[in-house]
């Protein structure tokens, strides 16, 4: 599983780091977050799909 952040979508709401805070990191800048990790660990897969569920603004894309 690959997961990105798509920073135009992205507006700051700190949900996935919340749910998957191993894999997405938030901007001291802007309060964006990127992810931090390409291929995502299979024990972290779940909390990936969480944060994606959870992301207002549909910023988090899974492959
Ligand atoms: Fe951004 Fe969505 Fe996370 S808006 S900070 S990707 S919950």
């Amino acid at each position: 599983m690959k997961v990105k952040v798509d920073p135009e979508r992205c507006q700051g709401h700190t949900l996935c780091a919340m749910a998957a805070p191993e894999v997405f990191e938030l901007s001291e800048i802007d309060g964006h977050a990127t992810a931090v990790v390409d291929e995502v660990p299979a024990h972290l897969e779940e909390a990936v799909r969480e944060a994606a569920r959870s992301c207002p603004e549909q910023a988090i894309q899974i492959s």
